[in-house]
């Protein structure tokens, strides 16, 4: 059985014998004790669940909280507050009904699927763009840098109405958010950055009215500016390092196993389930947690109120008895239940836009360059160990440039 004080370094994916697999032991961990003990690194004694089925059940039953103040912070590093606070107006990923459903329901219109497919042909444009200077400037080229890290800056802050001039800066911010080893201090100074930006953004948009989401936001509710500031804060936040690991290391993951790569390259068709079985399979949410509000029986155990219950995306994902032979990466398989994005009323908000995102960037990439291939060892790919969201930290690629260009 494994030490409950040794589980917390388990959600960190790392890269082990291959760099799309999470540690083994979760899979050891998953078969003899879904529910197990976790001694979490703030010294809190909570519950790690690695089932699918127990997962999604976490995930869907009201009584397990997701407000701020009552959840331990499960990874190992240096997390925003020492000690768990409130959530701040607006911060509504980290509460519960009613609070979080009045801010989601102002927000979910602004991400249906027909809304987000009206940003089909935008995205395509940012993506060719993008692509155009990457084929200019030549091989090799990191992914990273040129394509799958700007895409989803560029998308995220068009959407809200962030100026052009201005992304730089969010960006400077959020990657400094996005790391483990980073103090709280630090974090806590990005974030306050981050916060100022946003504030200026929205005043601005209280002066002269846009049409973009937070200008309707503005324009539309009766949030105040620190409410709105915040909530620009979180949706940049989650929509920004997500996608575009998504999609850089969708792209290391299909260059890794060239019949997937080639029956995606053969039928434009299969992108909607590749991009499904991409999300499922690379898993790069290491994990979720709630906290208790009374005694629940999980799977046969006693969860007692107060308690955190940290939740292994990876571990769901790839559990044996909802996905056959889950380790296999298989662009056809039925991918339906997979819970990157989540599940019940926490999920994921931006789900629709990233599934547009990955849509579009993948195979235009794949159509521009039709000799991708990457321009290092897959073991010289330095993996996001360090960081909260998993991934690739660079990509080089290179590809073959025609003789007459
Ligand atoms: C929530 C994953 C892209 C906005 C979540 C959750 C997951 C997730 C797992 C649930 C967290 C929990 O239950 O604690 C992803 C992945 C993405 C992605 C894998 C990309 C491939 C985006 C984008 C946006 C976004 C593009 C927005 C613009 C949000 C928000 C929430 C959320 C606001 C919180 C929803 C709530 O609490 O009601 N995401 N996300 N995400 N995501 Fe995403």
């Amino acid at each position: 059985m494994s030490d409950p004080s040794e589980l917390p370094r388990l959600l960190v994916q790392h890269a082990e014998a291959c760099p799309f697999d999470p540690p083994e032991e979760l899979a050891r961990l998953r078969a003899e004790r879904p529910v197990a003990p976790m001694t979490y690194p703030d010294g809190h004694e909570g519950w790690l669940v690695t089932e699918h089925a127990l997962v999604r059940e976490v995930l869907a039953d009201p009584r397990f909280s997701h407000r701020a103040e009552l959840v331990h912070f499960p990874l190992p590093g240096a997390s925003l507050d020492a000690e768990p606070q409130p959530a701040p107006p607006g911060a509504f990923t980290a509460m519960d009904p009613p609070e979080h459903t009045r801010y989601r329901r102002l927000l979910t219109g602004q991400f249906t699927i027909r809304r987000m497919r009206r940003w089909t042909t935008r995205i395509e444009e940012i993506a060719a763009e993008l692509l155009t200077a990457m084929e200019r400037h030549g091989p090799p080229a990191d992914l990273v840098e040129t394509f799958s890290g700007p895409l989803p800056g560029l998308v995220i802050c068009e959407l809200l109405g962030v100026p052009a001039g201005d992304q730089d800066e969010f960006v400077r911010a959020m990657s400094v958010l996005g790391r483990l080893d980073v103090p709280a201090g630090e974090k806590a100074a990005a974030f306050g950055r981050m916060q100022a930006l946003m504030l200026d953004l929205i005043r601005a948009k209280r002066e002269r009215p846009t049409d973009d989401l937070l200008g309707g936001l503005v324009s539309g509710g009766d949030l105040t500016d620190d409410e709105l500031a915040v909530i620009g804060g979180v949706l940049t936040g989650a929509g920004f390092d997500t996608t575009a690991n998504m999609i850089a290391t969708g792209v290391f993951a299909l260059l890794s196993h060239p019949g997937q790569l080639a029956a995606l390259r053969s039928d434009p068709a299969l992108a909607g389930n590749a991009v499904e079985e991409l999300l499922r399979y690379l898993s790069i949410i290491p994990a979720t947690v709630r906290a208790a509000l009374e005694d629940v029986e999980l799977g046969g155990t006693l969860i007692k109120a107060g308690q955190s219950v940290t939740v292994s995306v990876p571990a769901a994902n790839r559990d044996p008895k909802h996905f056959p032979d889950p380790g296999t990466l298989d662009l056809h398989r039925p991918t339906s239940a997979h819970v990157a994005f989540g599940h019940g009323i926490h999920q994921c908000l931006g789900q629709q836009l990233a599934r547009v995102e990955m849509q579009v960037a993948i195979p235009a990439l794949l159509d521009r360059f039709p000799s991708l291939r990457l321009a290092v060892p897959p073991e010289e790919i330095p993996m996001r160990e360090d960081m909260l969201i998993y991934g690739v930290h660079r990509l080089p690629v290179t590809w073959d440039v025609p003789a007459h260009k």
